[in-house]
């Protein structure tokens, strides 16, 4: 009976404390799809009356009914779903070429966003004329004949022909095998300690998720 009590005191103070935020901060969506991912704290919708309930760094934006994040370092990636509990974001290339948005994608810090899948170092080749059959060109970053791009261990031999691209760490070599245009494109997140809020010209209220929670009015 008294733990019911308490029970019912905890679920009443967790709804006191929580309601606020609800009705401050209710969870968006760009389309009324159920399938559109929620978009919740960190994230938060860029031209909506919600920046205050996202983390600077966590922007996303709508187009059309897309719901959609900017990489400086490659562009716009569609946000396929966002899972909060796993913290995996789901991405898709609009442009269908995983491989240029591992080649491009710089995910050094201070960016709060790493691969969700363990990286290796691989090497991108850029090559005159085709490597022997067991090494796959990457078809959306090669050209129809004049020249071919291929990602290679960094420990294979770079033949005359062959330009090093560049060497990077990236979840996936390229396979024809996953044609998959959201393959390998899971990133993760880590929210970034205050001081780097604070340098980073974040608003101030952006200390913590708790910080944050508890300036809510
Ligand atoms: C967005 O969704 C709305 C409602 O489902 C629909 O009427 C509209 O045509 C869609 N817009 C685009 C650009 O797909
Ligand atoms: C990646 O971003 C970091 C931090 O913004 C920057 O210092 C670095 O030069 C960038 N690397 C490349 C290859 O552009
Ligand atoms: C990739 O290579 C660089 C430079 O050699 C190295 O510093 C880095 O630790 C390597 N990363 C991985 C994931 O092996
Ligand atoms: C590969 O090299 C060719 C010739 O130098 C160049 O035109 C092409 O843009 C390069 N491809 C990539 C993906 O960088």
């Amino acid at each position: 009976m008294v733990s019911f009590f308490f029970f019912i005191l905890f679920v009443t103070s967790f709804y006191a404390n929580t309601k606020p935020i609800e009705a401050n901060c209710p969870p968006v969506q760009c389309s009324h799809d159920a399938a559109a991912p929620e978009i919740r704290y960190p994230f938060w919708l860029k031209d909506r009356l919600h920046q205050n309930c996202g983390h600077p760094a966590f922007e996303l934006f709508c187009k059309e009914n897309t719901t959609m994040i900017h990489f400086p370092s490659y562009g716009d990636l569609v946000v396929k779903s966002i899972n909060y509990h796993t913290k995996k974001l789901q991405l898709v290339d609009p442009k269908n070429c995983v491989h240029e948005v591992f080649l491009n994608l710089n995910l050094s810090l201070p960016s709060v966003f790493r691969y969700y899948y363990v990286v290796k170092n691989y090497t991108y080749l850029n090559c005159s004329a085709r490597l022997p059959p067991s090494f796959k060109q990457v078809p959306c970053l090669s050209s129809s004949s004049a020249y071919f791009v291929y990602t290679v261990k960094p420990s294979v031999e770079v033949p005359l022909y062959c330009r090093v691209m560049k060497t990077i760490a990236i979840p996936f070599a390229y396979s024809p095998y996953v044609a998959d245009n959201s393959f390998g494109l899971g990133l993760t997140w880590e929210l970034p300690r205050c001081e780097n809020c604070k340098e980073k010209g974040g608003p101030k209220n952006f200390l913590s998720k708790t910080a944050f929670l508890n300036y809510i009015p």
